[in-house]
């Protein structure tokens, strides 16, 4: 087992965080959607439509060779974490963001409003969280709260807990919202 995976919403860091963990780790950084891309999962029709549609199967195969040899480290980010295959993985950092300062991202980066409301919903929800717990279980899958600290920051959080092996927390920006009496204002019906 040996494959650090980093997932999250749209927004959350998942490329700056991969990048300079990977770095400091000396090991290779894949990113998901472009590895995608570069094994011809993604065809020139869903490429044109912008969907991010996947041929999963195919995906699911790539990733099968790309892990095969279990002895080298490698960090994988992206979203589709759930496809790598669940033995070859030894840790998962879902990246998380308070849905007010996700909703700002994503707007800062241009999203259309749907795209928007879609994405937050999700964090909302935590379906990358739920995905993550579905395919790797409970005791592999760590979440960071990335609202307030920089990426840099991030690494070192998720640093510590492989040195020090940590229980992990979750993250319930539903739960929260709720108590709160705010969650209308992240909630479509
Ligand atoms: N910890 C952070 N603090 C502040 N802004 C951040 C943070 N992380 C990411 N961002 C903002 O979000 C943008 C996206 O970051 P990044 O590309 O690393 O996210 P991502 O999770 O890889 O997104 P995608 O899923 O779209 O690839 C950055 O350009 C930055 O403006
Ligand atoms: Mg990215």
């Amino acid at each position: 087992m040996s494959v650090i995976l980093i997932g999250g919403s749209p927004a959350t860091g998942k490329t700056k965080v991969a990048k300079i963990l990977g770095s400091k780790l000396s090991v290779e950084v894949v990113a998901l959607g472009d590895f995608a891309d570069e094994s011809g999962c993604i065809t020139a029709e869903d490429k044109a439509r912008k969907t991010g549609i996947i041929n999963e199967d195919c995906l699911v195969d790539a990733l099968l060779d790309l892990t095969d040899d279990k002895s080298k480290r490698m960090v994988i980010e992206g979203h589709y974490i759930d496809l790598v295959p669940s033995s070859s993985v030894q840790w998962v950092f879902i990246l998380r963001t308070h849905p007010e300062q996700l909703r700002t991202r994503l707007t800062e980066r241009k999203y259309s409003k749907g795209k928007v409301t879609e994405n937050v919903e999700a964090e909302v929800i935590g379906v990358c969280q739920m995905d993550a717990l579905e395919a790797f279980g409970e005791e592999r899958v760590f979440e960071i709260d990335t609202t307030e600290i920089s990426a840099p920051d991030a690494v070192e959080i998720i640093e510590k807990i492989m040195k020090d092996g940590s229980s992990p927390h979750r993250i319930d920006w539903m739960a929260m919202l709720e108590e709160q009496g705010r969650l209308d204002e992240f909630l479509t019906d």
